[in-house]
C-alpha cells in the first residue's frame, strides 16, 4: 500500500517520509504523563452518532499521515481533502502546546472504489465506522462518503489541548437528504463565501446545497446566450457584474463534491421571474406591478376599518401581483417566453452535475394572468389549471431532454390541480403548513401520491425569521394588524428570531401517517436572504444548520435542553470558529440586533424605491385595486406610515460589507 505523508498547509507539522514506522515506542512513554479524560467522548460529537465506544484514554499526536491509496485518483483526491481537515484540526489546537507525542497512522478504508462524480452522490452509502487505538485511527466506509465523515468525526476528537481521545464510533445517518437552501438572488455571496458555508456544512455532516441562485431580484449568472440578463445583476461599485460564471459553478460544485455535499440548482420556473422581463418584456405578466404583498387595507369580512371589537382582526390579502417586489412572472402562455426557460435548463443546467433540478413554482400568481377579478385574494386551483396543464408536460420534457429529474415547491401538488400530471417520484419540498401545523401538509403532499417529500417548514427551519422578519410565524400575521406598523418599528418586532432551540425542536416525522413517514427522505433549512449581507451571513446559517442537521443526521436525538446537547454545540461552534474561519453566533444569539435593518441588495440601486403599497396611485393594468364590493380601496393612514420598502437601505451601502474571519475563541474541551 502507497503510505502518503502528508501535512496540509501545516507550518508545526513536519513532514513524515513515506517510510518513517508509527512510533509506538515514544507514544508508550508519553503514555504516562497523559491526563485520563473527565469529559464523555459523547461531548466531543455533533452530530451525536449511533454509537460510542469511550475508551476514556488519550494519545498525544505530534504528527499524523494519511495511509490510503486508490487507483482511483479522483477518489484519493477526496480523501486527501477530508484527511487535511483532520490535520488542520490538529494543527490549530497545537499551535501553541510544545509536544513530544507520537506519529499517528490514520488509515481509511474503503470497499467501494468506484465513485465517479458528483452525481454518484445521490443515495450513496455514507455509514462509517472510526477506531482510535494508541497508534492508529481507522476509518472503515463503504464509500468516500463514509470516509469524509468518518475524518470529520476524527476531527472532533481532538481535545483542546491537542491529544486524540481513543474509542470507536460507528455511524450512519437518519435521513438521505439533509440540505441547506442559500438563496444568491437578493443578496450575492461570492464564490469564496459559499466554500467557506460548505466546510461548515461537510463538518455539520449536511449533503445537500440547494442553491436559489436567481430570482426577481436578480439573475447573477453569466448566461452567454442572452447578455441581456447582465441588466439583471447587481454591481461592484467599479461596475463590474456580481455573478457566477461557468468556471464559478464548476469550481463550486467541485468542492462541493470532495465534501460529500450535491448541488442542486433552483431554476425559480412561473413565479418570481421578473429578472426575464429583461430579455423581452412581453414574456412577463404583471411585470413592475404594484401592489405587491398587499395587505390591501381590508379586514376579513369587514370593510376598511379595524373592527372596534375586533381590532386585531387580519387583515387581509387581496389585490395583490405578486409576494415581493419587483413583480412578474414567466408568461407561461407565450411559447417565446417559455423558450427561455427551456433554454436555460439545457445551457445552464447542464453546468449541474446532479440529476434533480428544482423548479420553483412557488407563490404563483392567479391576478396577473387576468384569471381572477382583481378583487379575489385567491384562486381557485382549477382557473390555473388549463394554463399549467399545457405547461407542465412541456416543462417535464425539457427536463427530460436534459436528463433531469423534478423538484418543485409543495404548491404543485393543489394550487394548479397538476398533481397528476407530475410523476410521482418528484421531490417536493415543504415549506408551508396545513390546516394546523406541518404534519398536516407533509400529509397531504404524500395523501396527493407523492414518495420523495423533504422538509423545511417555515415557522421552524426558515433562517431569515429574525426580528425583520414577519413572514415566519402565521399566528403572529393574523394577530398584529398592519396599522401598527412603521417605519422603525415593522422592521424591529422582537420574538421572531427562531434559534437554534427552536429549530432543534422539530421533527420531521411528527404527526405524520404511516405513508408520510415513508415518503419524507429528510429536509433542509431555508436562508433566505433579503437581511443577509456578506457579514451576517456565517451568523444566520451556524450554528442554526448544524441543530438542523443533528436532527436529520441522529437517531437517538435528545432535547435541546438536554444538558450535553448545548455543550456540545458550543464545542462544535468553537471548531467552526477556531478551524474554518467561520462567524458562527453565540448560543444566546437572538438575531439582528444591530439596530439596522439589511433589505435585498435590490434597493441599492440608484435612486429605487420599492412601494409596499401604490393602490391610489398606480397606473398599471389592474389598477386601482378594488374591494370586494367594487370599490377603489383607498389606502388607509397607516400604509403611508409603511412608506417605501427600500428607503431603509438608503441608511447603508451594501458594498461596505465583507467577512471578515472571526477572532479565535477559546476551546471548552
Ligand atoms: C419581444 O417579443 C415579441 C413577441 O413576443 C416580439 O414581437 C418582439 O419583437 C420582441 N422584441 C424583441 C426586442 O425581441
Ligand atoms: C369571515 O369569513 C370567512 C369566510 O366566509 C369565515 O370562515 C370566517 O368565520 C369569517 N370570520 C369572521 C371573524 O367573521
Ligand atoms: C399508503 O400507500 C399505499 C401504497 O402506495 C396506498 O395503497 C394506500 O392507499 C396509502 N394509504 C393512505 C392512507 O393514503
Ligand atoms: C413604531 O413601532 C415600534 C415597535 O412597535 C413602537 O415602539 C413605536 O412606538 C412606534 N412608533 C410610532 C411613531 O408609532
Ligand atoms: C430560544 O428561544 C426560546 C423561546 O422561543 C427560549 O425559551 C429559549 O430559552 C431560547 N434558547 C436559548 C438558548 O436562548
Amino acid at each position: 500500500m502507497l503510505l502518503r505523508s502528508v501535512a496540509a498547509g501545516a507550518a508545526l507539522l513536519s513532514l513524515v517520509s513515506a517510510t518513517t514506522p508509527a512510533s509506538a515506542a515514544s507514544a508508550s512513554v508519553q503514555a504516562t504523563q497523559r491526563p485520563r479524560p473527565t469529559t464523555p467522548l459523547s461531548y466531543y460529537l455533533w452530530p451525536q452518532p449511533s454509537s460510542i465506544v469511550d475508551a476514556q484514554k488519550v494519545v498525544d499526536v505530534s504528527d499524523s499521515w494519511l495511509d490510503f491509496s486508490s487507483p482511483n485518483t479522483q477518489l484519493e483526491t477526496v480523501i486527501q481533502s477530508a484527511y487535511d481537515r483532520f490535520a488542520h484540526s490538529l494543527e490549530v489546537k497545537r499551535a501553541n502546546i510544545e509536544w513530544s507525542g507520537s506519529t499517528f497512522r490514520v488509515q481509511v478504508v474503503i470497499s467501494d472504489h468506484s465513485t465517479k462524480g458528483p452525481a454518484s452522490l445521490v443515495g450513496i452509502d455514507e455509514s462509517y465506522k472510526v477506531q482510535v487505538t494508541q497508534s492508529l485511527a481507522t476509518v472503515t466506509a463503504k464509500t468516500q462518503a463514509g470516509a469524509v465523515y468518518g475524518l470529520q468525526t476524527l476531527s472532533q476528537m481532538i481535545t483542546k489541548d491537542g491529544y486524540l481521545r481513543l474509542g470507536t464510533i460507528t455511524d450512519a445517518p437518519r435521513f438521505s437528504y439533509r440540505g441547506l437552501m442559500l438563496d444568491t438572488a437578493r443578496n450575492f455571496f461570492p464564490v469564496e463565501d459559499i466554500k467557506r458555508i460548505l466546510d461548515g456544512l461537510v463538518y455539520s455532516k449536511v449533503n445537500v446545497l440547494h442553491w436559489h441562485i436567481y430570482d426577481s431580484q436578480s439573475f447573477p449568472i453569466k448566461w452567454d446566450r442572452y447578455p441581456q440578463m447582465l441588466d439583471a445583476t447587481y454591481k461592484y461599485d467599479d461596475g463590474t457584474p456580481k455573478l457566477y460564471t461557468q468556471q464559478d459553478v464548476a469550481d463550486i460544485v467541485d468542492y462541493a463534491f470532495q465534501r460529500n455535499i450535491r448541488v442542486i440548482p433552483e431554476f425559480e420556473a412561473a413565479d418570481h421571474n421578473a429578472v426575464f422581463g429583461h430579455i423581452n418584456a412581453s414574456y412577463i405578466v404583471g411585470w413592475n406591478h404594484s401592489p405587491w404583498d398587499g395587505r390591501n387595507g381590508q379586514y376579513m369580512n369587514s370593510t376598511d376599518q379595524p373592527d372596534p371589537a375586533n381590532p386585531t382582526a387580519a387583515l387581509w390579502w387581496g389585490g395583490q401581483y405578486c409576494n415581493q417586489f419587483p413583480c412578474g412572472q414567466l408568461d407561461i402562455r407565450n411559447p417565446d417566453a417559455i423558450a427561455v426557460l427551456d433554454h436555460l435548463i439545457s445551457d445552464i443546467g447542464s453546468w449541474f452535475p446532479d440529476p434533480v433540478l428544482h423548479v420553483g413554482h412557488d407563490e404563483v400568481n392567479a391576478r396577473v394572468y387576468g384569471l381572477v377579478p382583481d378583487s379575489w385574494d385567491v384562486a381557485p386551483s382549477d382557473l390555473m389549471y388549463p394554463l399549467f396543464a399545457k405547461f407542465e408536460p412541456h416543462l417535464l420534457q425539457t427536463l427530460s431532454k436534459a436528463k433531469k429529474q423534478y423538484a418543485a415547491w409543495d404548491e404543485v401538488i393543489d394550487t394548479f390541480n397538476i398533481q397528476g400530471i407530475l410523476p410521482k417520484n418528484a421531490l417536493i419540498t415543504q415549506w408551508q403548513q396545513g390546516a394546523n401545523n406541518d404534519a398536516d401538509r407533509v400529509n397531504a403532499i404524500a395523501a396527493a401520491g407523492f414518495s420523495n417529500i423533504v422538509v423545511s417548514p417555515s415557522d421552524y427551519w426558515y433562517l431569515d425569521c429574525s426580528p425583520s422578519q414577519n413572514w415566519c410565524s402565521t399566528a403572529y400575521e393574523q394577530t398584529v394588524p398592519a396599522f401598527q406598523y412603521n417605519l422603525t418599528g415593522y422592521l424591529t418586532y422582537p420574538g421572531q428570531w427562531h434559534n437554534w432551540t427552536y429549530m432543534y425542536s422539530y421533527d420531521p416525522l411528527w404527526g405524520l401517517t404511516p405513508n408520510a413517514s415513508q415518503a419524507v427522505k429528510g429536509g433542509f433549512g431555508a436562508m433566505w436572504s433579503e437581511t443577509l449581507k456578506r457579514h451576517n451571513v456565517d451568523h444566520y446559517i451556524f450554528p442554526r444548520i448544524s441543530a438542523i442537521a443533528e436532527r436529520l443526521w441522529s437517531y437517538n436525538n435528545t432535547q435541546w435542553n438536554d444538558q450535553t446537547t448545548p455543550l456540545r454545540l458550543e464545542r462544535f461552534r468553537e471548531s467552526l470558529i477556531n478551524e474554518l474561519n467561520i462567524d458562527a453566533a453565540a448560543l444566546d444569539y437572538l438575531g439582528n440586533q444591530e439596530g439596522t435593518t439589511f433589505k435585498t441588495e435590490a434597493c441599492d440601486g440608484a435612486g429605487l424605491h420599492a412601494p409596499g403599497q401604490k393602490t391610489s396611485s398606480c397606473t398599471d393594468p389592474g389598477c386601482p385595486v378594488l374591494d370586494s364590493k367594487g370599490n377603489p380601496v383607498v389606502p388607509p393612514s397607516y400604509f403611508a406610515a409603511l412608506g417605501d420598502y427600500c428607503d431603509i437601505a438608503a441608511t447603508y451601502k451594501t458594498n461596505s460589507f465583507a467577512h471578515t474571519n472571526p477572532s479565535p475563541v477559546p476551546y471548552s474541551l
